[in-house]
């Protein structure tokens, strides 16, 4: 099964994942394409492949995480490959050793792969320069989150068919927001069309020079289109409010149930997690039958699995 993954595909090169925005579109595909492979060997009775036996990897959390921490660790299982975890607060960081010594110490130790968050915009990056370990980007500050990216695309792919020609909406927190920043340089670049929905503070202007549309009108927008994704408010990168309240957020961009019903009956309904249950969508929309929030975190562990399997062989080669 491996070697039919890369049949007919063009090479992967990149021993690290840091970005959607460097990648290209037949990147992004061959990405979506192995993950759809590894989907299928969630379905056997043993879960597991021998692809990354003897390999090491670190997830290494500054952040905090549920989803894509779990996801690399139980994807990192299923390729075969030794995982440990280390978080920030039971780190040395606290005693003062730098995000750089850290990284070194660990591939002392003979990490192959090293899976960062951090809050730092750019803290991936920099470690891929100085590492000969493969580094994924878990989410860097409100730079990127390519994963979780790449498991939204997935998803649409998977239920749509197709991501081109599709109209998909983002709403809510923009500006601080690493999952939207990656979301629409994958869907921009495989062909959909994208707006953008929030307070005019959290959805500025310039992001139109990414190739998406912005409106402030959420009744009207949500008519037109195939998927809905609706964010988190970033309080924790939020340094003054950006709008009066919780509540005339709610009322404004939330989606509540009488919002829901503008959707078309074959909208997609995503939120990358975690959900505040109440402020950008009501709790009952959230469990609907139109929502796939909870596909997108299966889907997540075969595109982890897919992101771990080619950087881990592009490293090799
Ligand atoms: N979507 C996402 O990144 O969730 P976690 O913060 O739980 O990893």
């Amino acid at each position: 099964m491996i070697a039919s993954l890369t049949q007919n595909q063009p090479a992967w090169h990149r021993k690290d994942l840091i970005s959607i925005a460097a990648l290209s579109a037949a990147e992004i595909t061959q990405l979506l394409d192995t993950a759809s492979a590894f989907k299928d060997v969630g379905t056997r009775e043993v879960k597991k492949v021998p692809a990354l036996r003897g390999k090491t990897l670190v997830n290494f959390f500054v952040e905090p995480s549920t989803r894509t921490r779990a996801s690399f660790e139980l994807a990192a299982f299923r390729l075969s490959a030794d995982v440990i975890n280390i978080s920030a607060s039971t780190s040395s960081l606290t005693k003062g050793e730098t995000l750089k010594d850290t990284a070194k110490n660990l591939e002392a130790l003979l990490a192959d792969i090293i899976v960062l968050r951090h809050s730092s915009a750019g803290a991936a990056q920099f470690l891929a320069e100085r590492l000969d370990a493969s580094v994924i980007n878990g989410g860097d500050g409100a730079h990127e989150h390519p994963t979780q990216a790449l498991l939204d695309t997935f998803t649409i792919r998977e239920k749509k068919g197709k991501i081109a020609g599709l109209h998909i909406a983002i709403i809510g927190d923009i500006l601080f927001s690493r999952v939207a920043r990656s979301n629409i340089h994958a869907l921009i670049k495989l062909g959909a069309r994208v707006t953008l929905c929030g307070p005019p503070t959290l959805v500025p202007r310039s992001f139109e020079s990414l190739g998406v549309e912005i409106t402030h009108d959420l009744d009207a927008l949500l008519p037109q289109v195939d998927v809905v994704n609706l964010l988190r408010i970033q309080h924790e990168r939020q340094r003054k409010e950006y709008f009066p309240s919780l509540g005339e957020y709610t009322a404004f961009f939330g989606l509540t149930k009488q919002r829901a019903a503008r959707l078309r009956d074959d909208a997609l309904i995503m939120h990358p997690g975690p959900v505040n249950r109440g402020v950008e969508i009501d709790s009952d929309i959230a469990d609907s039958s139109r929502s796939v929030i909870l596909d997108q975190v299966t889907n997540g562990l075969a595109v982890r699995m897919a992101v771990l399997f080619l950087c881990a062989s592009a490293r090799a080669s």
